[in-house]
């Protein structure tokens, strides 16, 4: 049970590490050769996948505290056959890159996750990476776990992706990194590039232009020290609701700034939150800095285009925000949202709603017309981590009692997130 905060959210929260950094340092330690240390890691549940599935690789991975991690990497050729499931759990950032990697090994290996990931489309990369020579087989000719795939000699490709996604472009580099020749991914817009600037970071030579990005095949990776910043998007929560709960002034350490993933700042100073940046660290492979919130009157906008990639999963906690906000937002240009852990058009229209919100689906994204106050309600994160957060933030703001079932979700991406909460509740 969760109720209307009435004096406000005041203090100071360290970001919990970033789930999509920490996912690649681990994959990327497993394939270097010699050793990677991780600092910051984020012990969320997925990259704990990631962690189980690169041991069952015969990876040595060790936990020397809860946020550093320990990779005694094997080099791309020294992964073993797995004896057992390579279980992804609830992440999609984990099959689909895993999926590139295992593209350059010669023996089989099989991949499931749970009732989610068994929903999510992966033709998007079983096509480039069959074009490149991988064999993938799998429920609805490969488009669905469980997936087989059995790896080996690949040959690169000049890949036009359909979809702005940092998992697909992802998966194709990591593929390529063994292939004959060169492989070139081109994407309609730009998604996030923690790939290309951490494969940069474990001595991989990446050549970016513009929306193209090229890898030639034969490299090897160097492990290496990676500090990893806190999550933007875990962030993007505690920035909401400092500007939407009366009375607010938050400060959040470390934030990750990278600007392929700084959309959720763009939009929140378009709508009028009150945002001041200090402990700069733009030099950084992934820079990061402080963020102050204070309460602030917000009004709706657009949003859409090029600006969706770099929001994509802020969108749930942007809609919570636009019901606060004086007259209409649009968010278009989202469809993607309708194949993330949950439908994300449908799950957050329906809890928002539920609370009382003026919001409507449409095809590419929703309307939301404000200010409407919200009322509690029971409401359901319906297993998605982000809509979890989403209606706990709502709850805050919402006259009487809200019930949130399936609450544990929360851990994929930020297992502290209701003690930050509580934290902040004076
Ligand atoms: C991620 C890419 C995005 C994002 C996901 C993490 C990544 O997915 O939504 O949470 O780490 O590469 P898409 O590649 O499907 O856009």
């Amino acid at each position: 049970m969760e109720n209307i905060v009435t004096k406000g959210l005041q203090g100071t929260i360290v970001i919990p590490g970033d789930k999509s950094i920490s996912h690649r340092s681990v994959m990327f330690g497993a394939i270097a050769e010699g050793q990677t240390m991780i600092h910051g890691f984020l012990p969320g549940d997925d990259c704990l996948s990631t962690i189980s599935c690169f041991q069952k690789l015969g990876v040595d991975i060790q936990m020397i505290d809860d946020h550093t991690v320990l990779v005694n990497g094997r080099g791309l050729q020294g992964l073993k056959e797995p004896t057992d499931l390579l279980d992804v759990g609830n992440s999609g950032t984990t099959i689909r890159l895993l999926m590139g990697i295992l593209a350059n090994t010669p023996f089989h290996s099989s991949l499931i996750g749970d009732e989610s990931i068994a929903k999510r489309p992966m033709k998007r990369v079983t096509n480039p990476l069959r074009q490149m020579n991988v064999h993938i087989d799998g429920r609805d000719e490969g488009n669905f776990t469980p997936l087989v795939i059995r790896g080996g000699k690949t040959s690169g490709i000049d890949y036009q992706s359909p979809v702005a996604s940092a998992q697909v472009k992802s998966a194709i580099l990591l593929a390529g990194l063994q292939a004959n020749g060169t492989t070139t991914v081109t994407e309609p817009a730009k998604s996030r590039d923690h790939t290309e600037r951490m494969l940069q970071a474990f001595g991989v030579n990446v050549q970016v232009d513009g929306l193209k990005v090229s890898i030639d095949g034969g490299q090897a990776l160097q492990g290496t020290r990676i500090e990893v910043p806190g999550d933007i998007s875990s962030a993007a929560f505690f920035l909401v609701a400092g500007a939407i709960v009366p009375q607010s002034r938050i400060v959040l350490k470390k934030v990750g700034m990278n600007p392929t993933r700084t959309g959720i700042l763009d939009v929140l100073h378009q709508m009028g939150a009150e945002l001041t940046f200090t402990n700069k660290h733009e030099d950084e492979a992934e820079p990061f800095a402080d963020i102050e919130v204070n309460t602030s009157s917000l009004k709706g906008i657009e949003i859409g285009g090029d600006l969706i990639p770099r929001l994509i999963d802020e969108i749930p906690i942007i809609a919570l925000a636009a019901t606060q906000a004086e007259g209409v937002t649009v968010i278009k240009d989202a469809a993607e949202l309708k194949v993330k852990e949950t439908n994300r058009i449908d799950t957050v229209v329906n809890e928002l709603r539920k609370m009382g919100a003026d919001i409507e689906a449409t095809n590419d994204g929703m309307i939301i017309k404000g200010k409407t106050p919200l009322h509690g309600n029971t409401v359901s994160s319906h297993g998605d981590h982000r809509i979890g957060m989403m209606v706990a933030i709502a709850s805050c703001i919402a006259e009487g009692q809200t019930v949130i079932e399936q609450k544990e979700a929360v851990a994929v991406s930020y297992p502290q997130f209701f003690n930050h909460l509580h934290q902040l509740q004076v």
